[in-house]
């Protein structure tokens, strides 16, 4: 089948199978391999990519599901060379040890601080709690995604 996504700005056109999910798709036939596959049955979030303005596990998605809608994978959270405050905030706090769970946690981080731009820390736990991660023991993702909370809000005032 031929599906349209816009894929980090670009729009691809691409043949899949019905059965394909979008994680191949987008590690496979777009060769964007920053989105990990973990678990493979919605457990982990390692897969976690924004379609239109939500997080969604790719592992538990058909490309054709998302036919024609904004994908962004961690590849496209940079802009013009300059590192998203999220991402900042993750290497400041020593948020990311082996890094394999980043991606995931970068992308859930950034739908949550555009749901809210002011999570207290309670809020984040509860959000983030389908993303694991099995190196920090998530204090220092905490408060990654506090501090990228307070930069963000300092770069609208
Ligand atoms: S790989 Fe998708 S949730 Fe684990
Ligand atoms: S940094 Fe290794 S799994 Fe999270």
């Amino acid at each position: 089948m031929k599906i349209e996504l816009i894929v980090n700005g670009v729009r691809k056109t691409l043949d899949v199978e019905p059965n394909e999910l979008l994680i191949n798709v987008l590690r496979e036939k777009l060769g964007l391999t920053g989105t990990k596959y973990g678990c493979g049955i919605g457990e982990c979030g390692a897969c976690t990519v924004m379609v239109d303005s939500e997080p969604v596990l790719s592992c538990l998605t058909l490309a054709i599901e998302v036919n024609g809608k904004q994908i962004t994978t961690i590849e496209g959270i940079a802009k013009d060379g300059q590192l998203d405050p999220v991402q900042e905030a993750f290497i400041e706090e020593g948020a990311i040890q082996c890094g394999y769970c980043t991606p995931g946690f970068i992308i859930t981080a950034k739908t949550l601080l555009r749901e809210n731009p002011n999570p207290t820390r309670e809020e984040i736990i509860e959000y983030i709690k389908g993303n694991l991660c099995r190196c920090t023991g998530y204090v220092n993702i905490v408060k990654a995604i506090q501090k990228a909370a307070e930069k963000i809000r300092k770069e609208k005032l």
